[in-house]
């Protein structure tokens, strides 16, 4: 299949990258540095910088995975906007240039996260249960996943990937909490009781290949582990796996004082399954959190 990416550069693109080309698919990038593209995605990757170098291409499917790291900065008005401006501006620019195709993909499988359900506490959270609660994060979510759903007007099948924390040996979420906790510096995130779902790497990369060869798969679809923990569920695994105590708790307030509302993400949480995965045959490698870890935290293997 020929396949187009946004996002490739990324920590799921790159890894999604090495397992098409490894099956022997041809790849192109829309990237912001196309010459980097080759070296981090894979040396037969093609790395573009404006859709329209591609021409009237034909493409098989689209993924469309770019976006500003989310957690990684205050969010100030400038950078919500680059949030924004990254996902929805982005993914309608995309659209706009499919709409243009004489050949259009049959598929686009676009981002989003379980942000989209809000803060929903205790409640379990399935595809078709609505958002529980509106905060910035779940405005963005909506917002991306209504401009990718616009390409199903151009006869294009769009697939919603709401991605729980992305659990990698080298980069994301996990790579920043080892630091802290080797020190034996780590603890539970407020009261520790808000629910994290997560997802081994390995899985993302696997289920988005799945959707990718499921002719019929459409609409959202949960993309974490069946079994989420909660924050101190997580914590004591962490620190299990590293041998280290984690008895430092990061109390609320000190959090809302020093990230704003963007200590939101990190106080509030989804209990969220992955109903149609599951119902549609997807088998997670990794369902339970400490095998997932043990893996990632093992030195012994290359990165996947
Ligand atoms: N990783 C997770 O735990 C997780 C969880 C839920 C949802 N997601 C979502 O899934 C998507 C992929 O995740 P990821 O972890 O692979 O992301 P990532 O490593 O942060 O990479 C995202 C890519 O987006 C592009 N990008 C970054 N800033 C941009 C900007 N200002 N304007 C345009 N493009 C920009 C970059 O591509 P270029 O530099 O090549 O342009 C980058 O490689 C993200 O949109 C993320 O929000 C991720």
């Amino acid at each position: 299949m020929r396949i187009l990416l946004t996002g490739g550069t990324g920590l799921i693109g790159r890894a999604l990258c090495r397992h098409w080309l490894e099956q022997g698919h041809e790849l192109l990038v829309w990237s912001r540095r196309p010459e980097q593209v080759p070296q981090l995605c894979g040396a037969a990757v093609r790395g573009v910088a404006r859709l329209e170098e591609l021409g009237d291409i034909e493409l098989h499917a689209v993924i469309n995975l770019a976006g500003a790291p989310i957690a990684e900065r205050h969010w100030t008005r400038a950078r919500k906007a680059l949030l924004w401006e990254s996902r929805i501006n982005l993914t309608e620019r995309l659209v706009d240039w499919l709409a243009g195709l004489t050949r259009r993909p049959q598929l686009m499988i676009s981002g989003s996260a379980v942000g989209w359900y809000g803060d929903a506490g205790e409640r379990q959270l399935r595809e078709d249960d609505p958002p529980a609660s509106s905060d910035f994060a779940s405005q963005l979510c909506i917002a991306w996943e209504e401009s990718a759903q616009r390409a199903q007007e151009l006869g294009i099948r769009v697939i919603l990937i709401r991605t729980g924390l992305v659990l990698a040996r080298d980069g994301g979420f996990l790579t920043r909490l080892l630091p802290p906790f080797r020190l034996g510096l780590g603890g539970r995130i407020g009261d520790g009781r808000q629910w994290m779902p997560w997802i081994h790497l390995q899985d993302q990369v696997a289920l988005i290949d799945f959707l990718l060869h499921h002719p019929t798969a459409n609409g959202p679809y949960n993309a974490c582990a069946p079994q989420p923990v909660r924050n101190a569920e997580f914590t004591r695994n962490l620190a299990q796996a590293l041998h280290r105590p984690a008895l430092l708790p990061l109390p609320a307030p000190l959090l809302r004082v020093g990230f704003g509302e963007l200590s939101g993400l990190l106080l509030g949480g989804q209990h969220v399954l992955p109903e149609r995965l599951s119902a549609e045959g997807f088998r997670f490698r990794f369902s339970e959190l400490p095998a997932a870890l043990a893996d990632l935290l093992d030195g012994n293997h290359a990165e996947r």
